[in-house]
């Protein structure tokens, strides 16, 4: 028989009281109860990197942990990068160099960016490089991929954090399919 445990999470800002079966994996808690499509599992064993989020601000392959072991933790998922009606700069600059193709790693790579300028706002071509290649994109996006972080990169320093999400769209021609 499988024990529930109560686990407190703070995810994307907002506070959750939940219960969980021990066993259940984080990837599962942000997909399948809190609705954030985002988390995307991929090889489910800590390969492709597909299901990175950030635990505490410290990317964390969620296919990997168990929600139960995270009581107190604070988990930041791509919906959570950008407030309402924004867009946060590592997604503008994914956009703009036009490296998404069937996009199902981009949330990975995007929070693998957003760990890494965090840590290191100005990153060498080869340390994005590196910390980049524990995302798997299957379409062979990499190039494009690590021209967005250093792009990123460069909107952060000059303090250009969020862009409004309306105006991106329009310029982009992209439309809203599903949330
Ligand atoms: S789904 Fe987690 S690393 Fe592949
Ligand atoms: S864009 Fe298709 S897997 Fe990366």
């Amino acid at each position: 028989m499988s024990m529930n445990l109560k686990v407190n999470l703070k995810v994307n800002g907002k506070n959750y009281e939940l219960e969980v079966p021990a066993h259940e994996r984080l990837v599962d808690t942000l997909r399948y109860r809190l609705g954030l499509v985002s988390v995307k599992e991929g090889c489910g064993r800590g390969e492709c990197g597909t299901c990175i989020v950030l635990v505490n601000g410290l990317p964390r392959h969620s296919c990997l942990t168990l929600t139960s072991t995270l009581d107190g933790a604070e988990v930041t998922t791509l919906e959570g990068l950008a407030p309402e009606g924004k867009l946060h700069a590592i997604q503008v600059a994914f956009i703009e160099t036009r490296g998404v193709q069937c996009g199902f790693c981009t949330p990975g790579f995007i929070m693998m960016t957003k760990a890494l300028l965090d840590s290191n706002p100005e990153p060498s071509q080869e340390e994005v490089k590196e910390w980049l290649s524990s995302v798997l994109c299957r379409c062979g996006s990499y190039h494009y991929y690590f021209a967005a972080a250093k792009l990123a990169g460069k909107y952060i320093k000059e303090g250009k954090i969020y862009f409004d999400e309306k105006q991106v769209r329009e310029k982009y021609h992209m439309k809203v399919v599903g949330r």
